[in-house]
């Protein structure tokens, strides 16, 4: 790799891989003096035709069927892992010791061990790990950090952040599967308490959960209460059997700020040719239930878009410090997962031990 230019690949052509390897594409068509070139090299799924579709389709020079291709291949810098859940860790940490950086798919890791063992990993090889959720690259939520860090707030007191949907082809689904890391709370909970960790700044010491399960074993649906050692309290839901719905109430001792906090986004109303819509980022400055929500509005497009060129960017960079903070999240957040995972089985609540 030169500073100028990184060669990319992407591991799984699924439903969320083919977002990324189309990510990568609009990010090597972005002329930006910051950002690095993005070769498009290849793309890897044990499904020849997925590989094969999805490398001709978004101009990729090559197609595998094995992931370990991409480990060896001298050509690729930087990699996407978009494969269930229980493949993240042997891959990334595989790609991790050949040098290359990697952008692996929430949830990070199974379990914080395993998320600890990945991030000592890149450290011991110099490179960069970085969890993939789209909407943390979105302008809009540079916006609600920059208004959190900037008071408009006042101190947060608590956060309400709900994510649930409705599963398609439930049988073969890999979100029904518990040998693949699948269920709700990793599937879609990891989002809800991405965004509840954001607004913290910090992993609570104890969570209560409970859980509706699946036959296959996997959680269904998920509440949590989440408990802080300064005593603030958050609280989390997530389903795969509702109807769509997204949002995150965060609320200060000043104000509050109401979110969807969507992967992608659009200005057009009614959404645009893409399916992405509007995502809300409203605040209220002030006490009062008076004074209005204000809507922010801020640049859109699609976060796998914007994940692609904050990954180059760091890379190009060398910005081992930016990725060390995303790292403490990702870590607060595997042992997050972990304890509400714990509490929903055994109907305790469950200690956090800080990995951080
Ligand atoms: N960030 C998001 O918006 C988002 C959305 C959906 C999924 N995801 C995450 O992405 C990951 C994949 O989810 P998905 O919905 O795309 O799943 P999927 O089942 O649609 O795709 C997984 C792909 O991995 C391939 N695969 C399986 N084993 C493989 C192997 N050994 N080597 C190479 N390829 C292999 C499969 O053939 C399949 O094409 C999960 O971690 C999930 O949590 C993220």
């Amino acid at each position: 790799m030169s500073n100028s230019s990184i060669g990319v690949a992407v591991i799984g052509a699924g439903m969320a891989g083919r977002a990324h390897i189309n990510g990568y594409r609009a990010a090597s068509t972005v002329f930006d003096s910051d950002l690095p070139d993005i070769r498009l090299v290849a793309v890897a799924d044990a499904h020849e035709p997925f590989a094969v579709d999805a490398a001709k389709r978004y101009g990729y020079e090559r197609a595998e069927t094995s992931w370990e291709s991409i480990v060896d291949a001298p050509d690729i810098d930087a990699v996407s892992v978009v494969v269930a859940n229980n493949l993240h860790r042997p891959i990334v940490e595989a790609l991790l010791a050949a040098g290359k950086h990697v952008l692996c798919e929430k949830p990070l890791a199974l379990d914080a061990a395993e998320a600890k063992a990945m991030f000592d990993a890149a450290r011991r090889h110099r490179v960069m790990l970085l969890e993939a959720y789209p909407y943390y690259f979105q302008p809009q939520t540079g916006a609600l950090v920059e208004l959190l860090g900037g008071g408009a707030i006042g101190a947060v007191k608590s956060i309400q952040a709900c994510f649930g949907f409705a599963l398609a082809n439930a049988q073969d689904n890999i979100r029904m599967k518990p040998e693949l890391g699948g269920g709700a709370l990793l599937d879609a909970g990891s989002y809800a308490l991405s965004i509840i960790r954001l607004a913290m700044q910090s992993a609570p010491a104890r969570v209560t959960a409970d859980a509706t399960w699946a036959d296959s074993g996997v959680d269904i649906s998920m509440m949590a209460t989440l408990h802080y050692a300064d005593g603030r309290r958050a609280q989390l839901s997530c389903a795969m059997d509702t109807a769509y719905h997204r949002r995150a109430m965060i609320v200060g001792s000043q104000g509050a700020i109401e979110t969807e906090y969507l992967n992608h986004t659009s200005a057009q109303e009614g959404g645009d040719e893409f399916g992405y819509l509007p995502s809300e980022l409203r605040v209220r400055r002030g006490v009062a239930n008076s004074i209005p929500f204000e809507t922010m509005h801020g640049g859109v497009g699609s976060g796998f878009r914007f994940a692609a060129e904050a990954f180059a960017k760091v890379i190009g960079e060398g910005d081992f410090a930016a990725i060390d903070r995303a790292a403490r999240a990702s870590l607060d957040n595997a042992a997050t997962l972990e304890a509400i995972a714990r509490s929903a089985r055994t109907g305790s609540s469950a200690d956090i031990p800080s990995l951080s």
